[in-house]
């Protein structure tokens, strides 16, 4: 099972980024967790993060025959992307939408994803262990829709 880690803008400042917002872990440490928590689960991970909405497109696009599922972290573009969305909805595989904040606490502009309505499941505001979250969920829809088809 192959599954690919897209994290948005930004992102790549976690750990001086807004601590208080979103702790102090790295996005380098994230994703070591989660290479620890895969390795438990059965599955490998491949990450990619950008600054750019076209190359977060081009990278959805390029999982449909390439991945099993998305574990996605949209940052800024969650509540106003629509060509994300689109690619989401393009590709056909299941998408696990996680926020290190919980979005619904905080700025109105926020509380609305425009994501999340194309993916199967949403996890936001526990830090970073949304993610370790997110994969858990991800890993058991997939291994759940293997054993219907
Ligand atoms: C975020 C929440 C978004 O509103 C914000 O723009 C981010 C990070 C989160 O993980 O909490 O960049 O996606």
């Amino acid at each position: 099972m192959k599954i690919k880690v897209i994290n948005g803008p930004n992102l790549n400042l976690l750990g001086s980024r807004e601590p208080g917002v979103y702790g102090s872990a790295t996005l380098a440490e994230i994703e070591a967790a989660l290479e620890v928590l895969a390795q438990e689960l059965g599955c490998k991970l491949e990450f990619f993060q950008s600054n750019h909405e076209g190359d977060l497109v081009d990278c959805i696009q390029a999982c449909r025959d390439s991945v099993d599922g998305i574990l996605i972290n949209p940052a800024a573009y969650t509540h106003y992307s629509y060509a994300i969305r689109d690619a989401i909805a393009a590709v056909n595989l299941p998408v696990v939408e996680v926020h290190i904040s919980n979005i619904h606490q905080r700025e109105s502009f926020r509380h609305r994803s425009v994501t999340a309505p194309v993916c199967c499941g949403q996890v936001v505001g526990f830090g970073a262990d949304s993610y370790l979250l997110g994969l858990r969920g991800l890993v058991s829809i997939i291994s759940r829709r293997r054993k219907e088809a």
